[in-house]
């Protein structure tokens, strides 16, 4: 069933809470990474491989986009296989049908106008979290010689003169309209340099996927990348980076429900920030190198846990992505803690759910603990203050976006009683592959409600 099928009791799971989490998860490829590098393919003059692809909605997604614009698209188990020689050009409407629940299609620009001199933007979908404008990407496009248009529709871009190289200054370090620049600069004549880019992991892998291709691509100090655009590109045989967000996931879902979880593919070196926090909190990890069957094991000593302060940031400071799980974990930690959102301005909807569990979170328009940011001059509340320990008990939730989502499941899990989470498939099925099969593995005990 499609999570467009459903009714809202069918897309429900039921969480009889207070079981430890305990056992092993394997993450795969990251879906902030592989969606992107599926873009990707649509530069190369042959196909393209891609290794460890999660069984996520964003990637059936972006496969939908892919086919109708005539890329051939075949997953074999965990491998894609996308074959871009016959790209053409997509109506609107077909755009449309796979188009709706992603932010992707924006990254289509770059790549189509190069191929086919034309694209085709329509309203974009994603997490309600923020205003998450694409003012960064148009006006980089523009720059780059492309020629927008906006209808009721959507957006309609052109690039009768080709694409050219440009020197650009991102306003904020934006993950998407880094990635805009670098599939859009790989191929235009001349040199592109971009200043106060993004450097998230995710953001050097897909370098890495268009070094493959043939792209010429320097990462200086200080926020700088310079692209020299070449004239063609190949495809690339590529395995993505395992997926941090949801190894942290579950190494949130550890601590708050006083577990103990293997994470197999979590990768230290993209981690290091969250598992300073994650030690400083009180939880307990051990990295387990072997690459293959390595990650790292989190668990929850036994202790009290510490409040902490602290406030996402582009990496390498704390994701944002990770915000949500780790204030479910605070609300079991023994004191005050802070957490100030500085990447968007809306990304709290979530706590009114937990408060109605029993979490003690009070929202601030101030920047709180930290560096003034953006949001604080504009009212937003964007800070939290989580008083702990709080005894969680079970309540019915409604998920309002993808990782607050996860967070709803594991408060779920923490606490007394029975809750009934709507929205699963929805949302969770964006971004964590097989969730349900890994939670029972893990021994949560969880059930859909019988239907008839
Ligand atoms: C990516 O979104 C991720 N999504 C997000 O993950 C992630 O939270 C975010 O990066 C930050 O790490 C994907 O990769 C598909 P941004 P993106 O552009 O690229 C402002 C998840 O759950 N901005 O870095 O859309 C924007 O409003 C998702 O996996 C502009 O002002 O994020 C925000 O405040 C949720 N104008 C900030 O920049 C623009 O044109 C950062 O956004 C673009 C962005």
């Amino acid at each position: 069933m499609s999570s467009t099928d459903a009714t809202p009791e069918e897309d429900m799971l039921i969480i009889h809470g207070g079981t430890p989490l305990e056992g092993d998860v394997t993450v795969r490829g990251a879906k902030n990474l592989v969606s992107k590098a599926m873009v990707a393919a649509l530069l190369g003059t042959s196909p393209s491989v891609l290794r460890s692809v999660p069984a996520i909605r964003d990637v059936e997604v972006v496969t939908g986009l892919l086919r109708v614009h005539g890329v051939d698209v075949e997953l074999d188990g965990d491998t894609l296989y996308m074959d871009p020689t016959s790209v053409e050009s997509a109506g609107v409407e077909e755009i449309n049908v796979h188009a709706g629940t992603s932010r992707i299609p924006i990254l289509l620009c770059g790549p189509l106008l190069h191929r086919l001199g034309r694209a085709f933007i329509p309203d974009l979908g994603g997490c309600n979290i923020g205003g998450r404008p694409i003012d960064f990407h148009l006006d980089a496009l523009r720059e780059f010689g492309a020629v927008v248009e906006k209808d009721a529709s959507g957006t309609h871009l052109s690039a009768p003169n080709g694409l050219h190289g440009i020197r650009y200054e991102l306003d904020f370090p934006s993950v998407g309209a880094t990635e805009q620049v670098l599939l859009t600069a790989v191929m235009a004549k001349g040199t592109t340099e971009l200043r106060n880019a993004a450097i998230e992991p995710e953001i050097i892998d897909l370098i890495c996927v268009l070094q493959k291709m043939g792209a010429i691509i320097k990462v200086h100090t200080n926020r700088v990348i310079e692209i020299v655009g070449v004239d063609e590109l190949k495809g690339y045989r590529h395995r993505a980076l395992p997926d941090r967000i949801e190894a942290a996931s579950w190494a949130s879902a550890a601590l708050a429900t006083e577990g103990s979880v293997f994470v197999r593919g979590a990768q230290q070196a993209d981690m290091m920030t969250f598992l300073n926090v994650f030690r400083s909190i009180g939880g307990a990890y051990e990295v387990d190198d072997d690459p293959v069957e390595g990650g790292i094991r989190f668990w929850h000593p036994g202790t009290a846990l510490k409040p902490v302060a602290l406030e996402t940031d582009v990496h390498p400071g704390l994701m944002t992505d990770w915000q949500q799980p780790i204030v479910v974990a605070l609300t079991q930690a023994d004191g005050l803690s802070i957490m100030h959102e500085t990447v968007y301005e809306n990304r709290f909807g979530y706590t009114s759910e937990l408060r109605r569990m029993g979490a003690n979170i009070e929202l601030y328009s101030d920047c709180l603990g930290g560096t003034p940011c953006r949001w604080g001059r504009r009212n937003f509340l964007h800070s939290a203050v989580i008083a702990g320990p709080s005894k969680l008990h079970a309540a019915d939730l409604q998920i309002p976006d993808l990782r607050a989502g996860f967070s709803h499941l594991i408060a779920a899990m923490a606490a007394e009683g029975t809750s009934r989470v709507y929205g699963v498939d929805r949302y969770i099925t964006r971004g964590y592959e097989n969730f349900e099969e890994k939670l029972l593995g893990l021994g949560a005990k969880i059930e859909r409600p019988v239907t008839k």
